[in-house]
């Protein structure tokens, strides 16, 4: 059984805390944000071409069981490598997939590369497009092959940020105990800002590795100060204290800045933020410029926050936090 047209969508994702001392065991807190990457699949008469377009601007064609594009739109188009990668491997696993061709649309409401998931929404969507063609895996399979899409860019990607897209929610995660669903009492009212200034998250966990290899004692003490602000966030969300989650992510930001990680710029967003009333705010991610959250009271002094920040002409924008994940349209 074969269906001609599917579109799918998943979400984006924040880090709320943890980044960075996730690396080395201790725990995180990611959430899925009403921002969505979608990817509409269809079946086409090109047999074994698989034809990948992005609403970048960016497009590449390559051929069922080959490993490079024979054509691409321009240089970054490489960026398609993944995205072929997850429509292969579903591909190679469906006897009625084997000799037809796919084209795959994406588009995204978040900008890509600053550390808001982009890439892993983007291959959860296309792995569960591209398998609804023809039948339908469970949430759990689709995750796991968006992973290994997604580790063809960040080899040692946790997975954690297709986990969250996929399932959707606030989760908790560290190596040793996987995933953890956490239930907010009262909704939190997120505002997501840009430096404008794409990072390699490859570099700053390289740098981090480093000032731990140098600073061992100072590091453990500081990574032992995340482990704590990130469990007393879990309790201050499941009880409702926004003021108190707020707190803690600004004091979260204070070990990202003394490890690194940070930017002037981040700490211009965030003191912006801060000053127009955030009850907290953080980067969110592996820093180095990348995304800027704040957290807000309520709705209307989010609205507040972005108008301050868009002033200054830095991105923002009003997010909640998803808890649908992977949706089927
Ligand atoms: O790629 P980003 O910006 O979402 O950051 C990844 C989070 C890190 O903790 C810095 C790295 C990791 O693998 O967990």
């Amino acid at each position: 059984m074969r269906t001609s047209r599917r579109r799918t969508s998943a979400p984006a994702k924040v880090i709320l805390f943890g980044e960075h001392f996730v690396v080395y065991g201790n725990p995180a807190l990611l959430a899925a944000i009403n921002k969505r990457t979608t990817a509409d699949a269809r079946v086409t008469e090109s047999q074994r071409k698989i034809t990948i377009e992005s609403d970048l601007g960016i497009s590449a064609e390559y051929l069922c069981a080959s490993s490079r594009a024979i054509k691409r739109s321009m240089n970054n188009a490489s960026m398609l490598d993944p995205i072929f990668d997850a429509i292969s491997r579903v591909l190679v696993l469906r006897p009625a997939g084997n000799g037809v061709g796919v084209h795959l649309d994406l588009s995204s409401e978040v900008p890509y590369g600053i550390g808001l998931g982009s890439s892993a929404a983007s291959c959860v969507a296309t792995v569960a497009a591209v398998d609804s063609l023809f039948g339908a895996h469970d949430r759990q399979w689709i995750c796991n092959k968006a992973v290994q899409a997604e580790r063809t860019i960040h080899m040692n990607s946790s997975g954690a940020d297709c986990y969250v897209s996929t399932f959707g929610g606030i989760m908790q995660y560290s190596r040793r105990e996987g995933y953890t669903r956490i239930q907010p009492k009262t909704p939190l009212q997120l505002i997501v800002s840009s430096t404008g200034l794409r990072h390699s998250t490859g570099e700053l966990v390289e740098k981090v590795r480093k000032l731990r290899e140098a600073e061992k004692a100072r590091f453990k003490g500081l990574a032992l100060q995340a482990s704590r602000i990130c469990a007393a966030a879990v309790v201050a969300i499941q009880s409702g204290k926004t003021d108190e989650v707020g707190r803690l992510m600004t004091e979260n930001q204070r070990l990202l800045k003394e490890i690194g990680v940070s930017h002037h710029l981040a700490e211009t967003i965030i003191d912006l933020s801060l000053s127009a009333g955030a009850l907290g705010a953080k980067i969110t991610g592996a820093g180095g410029g990348g995304a800027v959250i704040a957290l807000a009271a309520s709705k209307r002094q989010s609205i507040e926050i972005v108008a301050r920040l868009e002033k200054e002409d830095y991105e923002s924008m009003e997010v909640q936090i998803d808890q649908k994940g992977l949706v089927y349209h």
